[in-house]
């Protein structure tokens, strides 16, 4: 009875297809997020009332009602009675069916906004398999798991490690973390630049410094030294400048001298990254330039053939993309193979090789249009559709510092990461001491965790493509929204839970063991709680989007406050309620332990 016109006629098909588009999704026991069994509830009133939908779910609020209302009257369909965006909206509360395990509490609001809060009950079911579980509940995949490269970090050999690469690492590690953590098979490399031009003076300049380096490895600690005077030998001696220029070709070509001495230097670079990776818990698989050297001329052959090349003059061998003035060189004018071609041969490789069907890079955001230009290449060139695979880029800004410039030592060095992240501890191991009662022994173990979980945390807390402020103050703040904050919520959660054994003989771990996890959310800020925990899913799902680690952040933060309102709010040890809310309580830590590890945090129990 609710289209009533010529099934031939436009209007028809129009209100037929907006019908289809919007069938009612049926409510998936297993799933779960919140977003989709609210909208499920609301589908399938508004279904019920008029076979026909649109909704837009924001915050468990439905905004059918006002565009519904318009469509409708501009049909002349408009169900008896509604003669306003609100009557629509209180039509629709009203096809509702109290009983649905999802919503209840429905209120209309404004122009005809719904709003409806999730059940306890519903929630309290969730809390509890949570419980049993022992973990929480991960998004359902809306496409199949499959191979994920992601290229982060990816320093450059010789160089400092700098500031920028630390983005990478921190929020590589974490995307890495999480892609696995729904099911992805991740690959994490490391494109260290181990192929630059500047192998050539650095390759001379230790063979002037060292004549005897083959049967005595020369032990350089301070490769940033030894790059600095091999470019000042460069920028004074032309004759200098032109052999090294030579080594690169012989390098390039295989020259076996080159190579071991490049080795030497490779090595002593890797035991720098190392360093920081160790500290930081950072898996990643070094898979330089150089291991795409054989795999560059094959690719030139291929976009030869496809007729893709222009030579420009001189001779440079260039890909011109749709929107980007610049094109790609793939072969410079001298014979030799730049950034470009590695990363043409690199995606190849990526793509047919390791069979990925997506590739996630992640460096400073100036390199933005460099991998547009290379995902633009590929897809030219067929090695990739839009609909085939995925390619992103994730571009970060730059780390400033207190005084708003490019973040540097007073004397105006680059700051070493390995004092950088030192410095972090050092700070935390003292404000331990001042304020905590932990043994001395697990003071720098417990300091460690917390400072370089405040480092990463401050990073991953923002959108990347912010520049920001480094301040060892801020990031280690026991306040507002840092991981120490966060750190020492989870350990009072944990604390609470102990005292619940030890002073009331309520063992939370042998209720779990026999299966008794049994929670009930009445309380105004324990209802709010379950409610939080459940944002989980969502909250996850929301970063495999775009692959920011933030939603997580701001996830576990929201969490941590409702947790803190709900434990100043509610009494646990010594109330009727303890075993429940001592449940509660692990419920949450569980929770936040998940988030510390999709975020590369390391969690400490006692403070
Ligand atoms: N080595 C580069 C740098 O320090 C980052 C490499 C990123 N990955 C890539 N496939 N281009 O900026």
């Amino acid at each position: 009875s609710y289209v009533d016109i010529t099934k031939q006629s436009p209007e028809y098909k129009k209100a037929k297809s907006l019908v289809d588009s919007l069938l009612p999704p049926s409510l998936d026991e297993s799933d779960p997020s919140l977003l989709r069994a609210t909208s499920f509830v609301f589908a399938s009133a508004i279904s019920r009332a008029f076979k026909c939908k649109d909704i837009k779910h924001g915050d468990y609020q439905c905004n059918a009602a006002m565009p519904l209302f318009q469509k409708l009257k501009a049909l002349g369909q408009l169900p008896p009675g509604v003669n306003s965006p609100v009557g629509m909206a209180e039509a629709i509360v009203a096809a509702i069916p109290n009983d649905n395990p999802i919503l209840d509490q429905l209120t209309v609001n404004g122009p005809g906004f719904i709003m409806g809060r999730i059940k306890a009950s519903y929630l309290s079911r969730w809390v509890n398999d949570l419980l049993l579980h022992g973990s929480p509940h991960k998004p359902k995949l809306s496409t199949p798991a499959g191979t994920v490269v992601v290229d982060f970090s990816s320093p450059n050999i010789a160089k400092e490690m700098h500031v920028g690469h630390l983005r990478s690492t921190i929020i590589g590690e974490s995307v890495c973390r999480i892609l696995e953590y729904v099911g992805h098979d991740v690959r994490r490399v490391n494109h260290v630049g181990d192929w630059g031009t500047q192998f050539g003076m650095l390759i001379q300049y230790l063979k002037e410094e060292y004549p005897d380096f083959s049967g005595n490895v020369p032990n350089i600690t301070d490769l940033t030294e030894f790059y600095k005077n091999a470019k000042q030998r460069f920028d004074e001696s032309p004759e200098f400048k032109k052999i090294s220029q030579l080594n690169v070709v012989q390098l390039q070509a295989g020259d076996r001298e080159c190579r071991e001495i490049w080795q030497v230097l490779c090595d002593v670079s890797r035991k720098e990254f190392e360093k920081v990776y160790n500290r930081l818990d950072i898996t990643v698989q070094e898979c330089g330039e150089s291991f795409y050297n054989d795999k560059i001329p094959p690719v030139i052959e291929e976009f030869e053939q496809r007729g893709l090349i222009s030579v420009e003059e001189g001779g440079a061998k260039c890909v011109f993309v749709p929107k980007f003035k610049v094109p790609l060189m793939l072969q410079k004018s001298d014979g030799g193979y730049g950034y470009d071609s590695t990363d043409m041969a690199a995606i190849k490789y990526r793509l047919t090789e390791v069979k990925a069907s997506h590739i996630v890079y992640i460096t400073d955001f100036t390199q933005g249009d460099h991998f547009q230009m290379v995902f633009a290449a590929a897809k030219k060139i067929g090695w990739v559709t839009d609909e085939s695979h995925r390619l992103d880029h994730i571009g970060f800004g730059t780390v400033q510092g207190e005084d708003g410039k490019r973040f540097k030592t007073r004397s105006g060095d680059t700051v070493r990461l390995v004092d950088l992240l030192d410095e972090a501890v050092a700070r935390m191991e003292t404000s331990l001491k001042e304020r905590s009662n932990i043994p001395p022994e697990e003071i720098h173990a417990t300091a460690s965790a917390m400072g370089y979980g405040a480092v990463k945390y401050f990073d991953l807390r923002r959108n990347p493509t912010s520049n920001y402020i480094f301040s060892y103050d801020r990031m280690l703040d026991t306040k507002g929204n840092t991981a120490i904050y966060l750190l020492y919520a989870h350990a009072r959660l944990e604390s609470i839970v102990t005292k619940g054994k030890a002073e009331h003989g309520v063992d939370v771990d042998s209720l779990l063991k026999e299966g008794k996890a049994k929670i009930t959310l009445s309380h105004k800020s324990e209802r709010n709680l379950g409610l939080h925990l459940q944002f989980f899913a969502d909250s996850i799902e929301e970063t495999l989007k775009d692959l920011l680690p933030y939603h997580i952040c701001d996830f576990v933060y929201a969490l941590s406050i409702a947790a803190s309102e709900f434990v100043t709010q509610c009494k646990v040890l010594g109330s009727p309620e303890m075993e429940s809310r001592l449940l509660l309580c692990r419920a949450t830590a569980i929770t936040m332990r998940q988030c510390f590890d999709l975020l590369g945090i390391r969690h400490v129990t006692r403070i």
